[in-house]
């Protein structure tokens, strides 16, 4: 497993958004409302990217059918329960002035 930086702390403001492709994956990293986020650019409705859905009060609305999500959780909120699975978060670290993942 080796560290790989995501960004420079001081970039990650209040609506940052950004998309990576790491190791096949595509990720989102977010900041929003205080928080950073990581996560897979899926929707685990029908897997639509994420990086265009709104963010309101810690829920995450994907843009093409509007489950939403709770940010913290990641669970969603009005779907009906088992039918629509969590979002993907993936664990972020701080390292230095930057922050990234494991890989
Ligand atoms: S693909 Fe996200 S709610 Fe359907």
């Amino acid at each position: 497993m080796a560290y790989q930086p995501l960004e420079k702390l001081h970039q990650l403001q209040e609506g940052y958004r950004r998309i990576f492709k790491v190791a096949g994956r595509d990720l989102l990293l977010l900041h929003e409302e205080g928080r950073t986020y990581l996560m897979t650019n899926r929707c685990p409705h029908m897997d639509a990217p994420l990086h265009k859905a709104s963010v309101a009060a810690g829920v995450l609305r994907c843009p093409v059918h509007g489950i939403e999500f709770d940010l913290r959780t990641g669970e969603a909120l009005d779907a009906p329960p088992g039918c629509v699975g969590p979002l993907e978060f993936i664990p972020l670290i701080y390292e230095g002035n930057t922050v990234g993942i494991e890989v």
